[in-house]
């Protein structure tokens, strides 16, 4: 395993907690990138990752994107992280969640947690059980619930931004969308993209999953070999990181790529690669933050939907002025936007 320090990924991290505990098995990685402008907060996400390494890059990778995410969403909020290690279907137990929750305690506050791939609601009260540093909990109890109705609320919004910017369309009737992941973000999205009349193409590698989204979002399944080269408008990708890559990018046939999947770029010089080709790209922890606002407004003691909903409405002007930017500069919107996190999070 790469030294954490000398890491590709590192990019300074303030602290970068392995926590283990032998009962459980518990083996979690927990990256603060940085605490600015708030106390680091960001998803667990559970995977079976191959090694230590895989863990290691991806938790880094993801911390600094929820610094820049936090910072461009306007949140009091640093960005951290946390990588569990198993398999969510067959590892997971109710004690292994209380061990993560003790690891969450122990760092005072400094990380705050949230929901992220592979993690639930209820997986998310088992942690609470153990640490009062952990949100997105259950709504009959007063918190926000599920982040992500409001992270696809965000990404229809910039979605509608990139539309308008590049094909001139201030609606999405008739505009064809590629969704890539059927989970909690993508279905959600396809069908409120369903509803305004844009024609919703989805892939996902459970089936079954994909054809109800398609089905509420008046849609059709594409194969997930094809989603990605899918001859459409916008593709959506709400699935995986690093997609947009070498191999993938020369094939693409979409004028946008806006969606919620994180580190969607492999590379940071593939942002100039989808530039070359024409495609208007919309950073991915600009347009994916609706659920950290709205795990923010939790946080703050005052969860207020309402509130949550018009702060993700000023997603677009964000967007818009990343645009602007990039335009007026001769630079890709990916590295305007790394650029002002940068600077609102005391790094330039
Ligand atoms: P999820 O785990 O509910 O859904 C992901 C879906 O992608 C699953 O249905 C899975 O089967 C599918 N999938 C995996 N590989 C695929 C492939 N090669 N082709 C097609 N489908 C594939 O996750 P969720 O919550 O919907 O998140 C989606 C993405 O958005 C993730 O990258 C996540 O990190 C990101 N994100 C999610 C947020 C949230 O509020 N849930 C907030 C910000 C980012």
């Amino acid at each position: 395993m790469s030294a954490v320090f000398d890491h590709v990924e590192f990019d300074h991290h303030e602290q970068v907690v392995f926590a283990h505990d032998h009962q459980t098995g518990l083996r979690a990685i927990i990256g603060i990138h940085n605490t600015f402008l708030g106390p680091a907060a960001g998803g667990v996400r559970m995977a079976n990752y191959a090694n230590m390494d895989d863990a290691l890059t991806d938790v880094l990778r993801l911390s600094r994107g929820m610094s820049y995410k936090n910072a461009l969403a306007g949140i009091p909020l640093g960005g951290g992280k946390a990588v569990l290690i198993g398999n969510p279907k067959a590892d997971k137990t109710p004690q292994l969640m209380q061990a993560l929750g003790r690891a969450i305690q122990g760092l005072a506050g400094r990380y705050l947690a949230a929901e992220d791939v592979g993690m639930t609601l209820a997986d998310m009260e088992e942690i609470a059980l153990e640490t009062n540093h952990v949100f997105g909990r259950d709504p009959k109890a007063g918190f926000g619930g599920e982040p992500s109705p409001m992270t696809a609320l965000g990404v229809l919004l910039s979605i509608k931004t990139c539309v308008r910017r590049f094909m001139g369309r201030d609606d999405l009737r008739g505009v064809r969308v590629a969704v890539q992941g059927a989970g909690a973000v993508g279905a959600d999205l396809a069908r409120q993209l369903g509803q305004d009349g844009a024609e919703v193409l989805i892939a996902d590698m459970d089936s079954a999953r994909a054809q109800a989204a398609a089905d509420a979002a008046g849609g059709q399944v594409l194969s997930v070999d094809d989603i990605l080269c899918a001859d459409v408008d916008v593709l959506a990708p709400c699935a995986l990181g690093a997609i947009l890559n070498d191999v993938t990018i020369p094939k693409l046939r979409s004028k946008i790529v806006c969606g919620a999947a994180n580190n969607q770029l492999a590379e940071p010089r593939h942002g100039q690669a989808l530039a070359e080709r024409g495609i208007l790209y919309g950073p991915d922890y600009v347009v994916n933050a609706g659920g950290i606002i709205n795990v923010s407004y939790e946080v703050s003691g005052e969860y207020d939907a309402t509130k949550v909903v018009e702060h993700i409405q000023r997603i677009p002007k964000t967007l818009e002025q990343i645009f602007e930017e990039a335009a007026d500069e001769g630079l890709t919107p990916d590295v305007v936007a790394d650029r002002m996190a940068q600077r609102l999070i005391g790094r330039s």
